[in-house]
């Protein structure tokens, strides 16, 4: 890769800044000073440095969002906040992208990356990742109905889901809702509130607790982001 590109995506700023900090003769690759950042280099075999201290580049970032309402999971949009914009300037250096969509109403964990194999996979439909949500319903909840996402219940447009698990946790009788925790193992369009559709009921709010292995944690508040740990990527480049 460029030289420029590298120090950029690590953190030394824009192309035009690298180009300045190129310009002033104190990065290093293999010992020897470089001013043009066009050059390629190898971040595997390479040593680059910046003013004597070694670069630690980064293919691949992880970042766990808890996304809030009010912002669309996408990279760029003309209208409204994407969940890009949460991140930090340096954050987005590397050019991550959300693992699938929350709608805009939706809250909840959101996995940004720029590993596009991982995101293959995770989003894979023969995959099948797990995901468990919350929400609060307009209508009770019955146990047919909890019945009939097991069996997989048929959408307006006539798909068949997967089976899916639905817990009910709390009816309100005088209210008319509910408030239930649902594990589904795809990923359609609107596809929790068109399951409860299906079912005569409406989705009121949603939030994304789990995919697969990883866990929404709960010390992120609306908005806040956090790099995945260790631990946490490994358990989701492994899962079977
Ligand atoms: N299902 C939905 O209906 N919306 C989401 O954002 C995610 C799952």
């Amino acid at each position: 890769m460029r030289l420029d590109k590298l120090l950029s995506h690590s953190g030394f700023g824009t192309r035009k800044e690298v180009k300045n900090l190129l310009k002033k003769k104190v990065v290093t690759v293999n010992g020897t000073f470089q001013k043009d950042g066009k050059v390629q280099v190898s971040p595997e075999t390479d040593l680059i440095e910046v003013f004597g201290e070694k670069v630690e580049y980064q293919e691949f970032v992880y970042f766990m969002l808890h996304k809030p309402k009010g912002v669309i999971s996408a990279t760029t949009d003309n209208l409204h906040e994407t969940v890009i914009d949460l991140l930090q300037p340096q954050d987005q250096l590397q050019e991550p992208f959300p693992v699938g969509r929350l709608d805009i109403d939706t809250e909840g964990l959101l996995l940004l990356t720029n590993d596009g194999n991982l995101a293959h996979e995770l989003l894979s439909p023969k995959k099948h990742v797990n995901k468990v949500y919350q929400a609060e319903i307009k209508g009770i909840v019955i146990e047919k109905d909890a019945v009939a996402f097991l069996k997989g219940v048929t959408l307006e447009d006539g798909y068949n889901c997967k089976p899916a698990e639905l817990v009910i946790h709390e009816t309100d009788g005088a209210k008319g809702t509910s408030k239930i925790e649902v594990t589904i193992h795809e990923g359609k369009f609107h596809q929790v509130k068109r399951m409860f559709e299906s079912v005569d009921k409406e989705v009121t709010y949603l939030k994304r607790l789990s995919m697969g292995p990883l866990y929404l944690d709960e010390n992120l508040q609306l908005g806040e982001y956090r790099t995945l740990t260790q631990d946490e990527i490994e358990s989701l480049k492994n899962r079977k």
